[in-house]
């Protein structure tokens, strides 16, 4: 009698439950200063101390805070990491840029925190690996790929951005003549990103930018969203959103999903390649707004504004968390089945005053009515966006030269 309570109460405890198993981080990195300044600007750069382009101290506090929360949910709450640093359980990557590097810094410290102190003190040494911007696909601005600059070339000569582009004309032609620069998307967007910061630090600002900022900032989110994929084309070559797809967000959806793959194929079988992967825990990416908005593309988001009409704020941040269905522990598995025991949970959040992420993957059709998004729909989008046969000879391959079935051009 006594044996029988212990294993009904027992039961539905320790073996009923699914097991976390790996966790994805991407945010964005804190409020920074800005990048330049433009010609005419009321300001110079005394009025940013922290530096150009650099974090300011609230950008730095606001990822410790994100890191907090972190601490909050993956050590306290599902004891699913340490409490110190381990050099085998995270694995942090940056884009090469100060404003990253320290971003990442500031929210390993939060994680790490041992709850006593009130400022950003490093508290424990992270290692922080980078490559160099141009070859880096996290950046996709500075990513030198000659596919890239074809394939973007071709969506600003698309109907949609035409169109855009007619509809926002006064204000490029205003932005050019006040500021002697060409008439680019690419000039509006480094006059308006220092205004748009000048304006929250509330600093002075010629009247002709500052009256158009919100028609500035309804103009981006209209370009971003043509340029990452984000809209189907009509009247262009069918596959153009396709390949926008591929090169903003292809490659890292791809990483991701083939890191998760590996780890879940070492949570069964333990080969050499396993040695890394088997203790790690937590990968985390420090990078830009652009990064994530590739990103949530590349997952099928239809969208990148979850709660506001506006570009990702800094500190925010995507987490993928890779689950084990509990169910793996009764049933016979195959070789070729085991993967359907395994889903992600897919959260943001909107930035780092947010404590609790919001659950977003209700959001993607596949990932409806069950308890996350199946491995088998990340790895049909992991194959359909996969720059192939790698990216640098992805990169490298023009449009023209490329295969029919990668693109086939319908001439109207
Ligand atoms: C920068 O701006 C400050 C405040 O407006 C001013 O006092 C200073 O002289 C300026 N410095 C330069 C080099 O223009
Ligand atoms: C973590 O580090 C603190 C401070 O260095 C130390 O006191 C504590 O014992 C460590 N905890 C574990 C679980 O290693
Ligand atoms: C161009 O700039 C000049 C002065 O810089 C201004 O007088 C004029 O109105 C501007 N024209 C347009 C179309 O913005
Ligand atoms: C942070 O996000 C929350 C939820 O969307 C929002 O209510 C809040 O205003 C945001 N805070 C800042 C500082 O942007």
């Amino acid at each position: 009698m006594y044996f029988i309570l212990t294993l009904t109460v027992f039961i539905p405890i320790i073996f009923c439950e699914d097991r976390l198993v790996h966790v994805h981080a991407l945010w964005r990195h804190g409020e920074r200063n800005p990048r330049d300044l433009f010609k005419g600007d009321l300001n110079n750069a005394s009025a940013f101390p922290d530096g150009i382009g650099q974090l300011t101290k609230y950008g730095i506090r606001q990822l410790y805070t994100l890191g907090e929360h972190f601490q909050a949910r993956y050590i306290y709450e599902y004891k699913f990491l340490s409490s110190n640093y381990s050099n085998t359980e995270v694995y942090a990557r940056s884009t090469a840029l100060d404003r990253a590097f320290v971003s990442a810094m500031a929210f390993f410290s939060g994680l790490y925190s041992d709850g006593t102190s009130q400022e950003e003190h490093i508290l424990s040494p992270i290692s922080i690996h980078t490559i160099p911007l141009e070859d880096d696909f996290l950046y996709i601005i500075g990513f030198q790929c000659q596919r890239k600059e074809e394939i973007r070339k071709i969506a600003e000569n698309s109907y949609e951005m035409q169109s855009l582009f007619s509809r926002f004309n006064d204000l490029l032609v205003e932005v050019a003549n006040n500021t002697e620069s060409s008439l680019e998307f690419d000039s509006a967007l480094n006059v308006y990103d220092t205004a748009v910061l000048e304006e929250m630090y509330g600093l002075p600002l010629p009247d002709w930018v500052s009256a158009r900022i919100p028609e500035w900032n309804e103009f981006r989110i209209k370009y971003v969203l043509i340029m990452y994929g984000y809209i189907s084309f009509t009247n262009s070559p069918h596959n153009l959103q396709l390949e926008l797809l591929k090169i903003t967000g292809g490659s890292l959806v791809a990483e991701i999903v083939d890191r998760m793959i590996h780890k879940i194929k070492c949570e069964r079988f333990q080969t050499p390649e396993c040695l890394n992967i088997k203790y790690q825990k937590l990968y985390t990416y420090s990078g830009h707004d652009i990064t994530l908005i590739g990103l949530f593309s590349g997952l099928g988001f239809k969208t990148f504004m979850f709660e506001t009409e506006e570009m990702p704020s800094v500190s925010s941040s995507v987490v993928l968390e890779l689950w084990e269905n509990e169910k793996i522990r009764n049933s016979i598995i195959s070789q070729k089945t085991f993967y359907n025991y395994y889903y992600v949970k897919i959260y943001f959040y909107q930035n780092s005053s947010v404590e609790n992420p919001k659950y977003i993957g209700n959001l993607l059709e596949e990932c409806q009515r069950q308890k996350g998004c199946p491995i088998s729909y990340l790895i049909k989008r992991a194959e359909l966006l996969r720059p192939k046969p790698d990216l640098k000879r992805y990169c490298d391959q023009s449009l023209n030269a490329a295969s029919k079935d990668d693109l086939e051009i319908r001439h109207f």
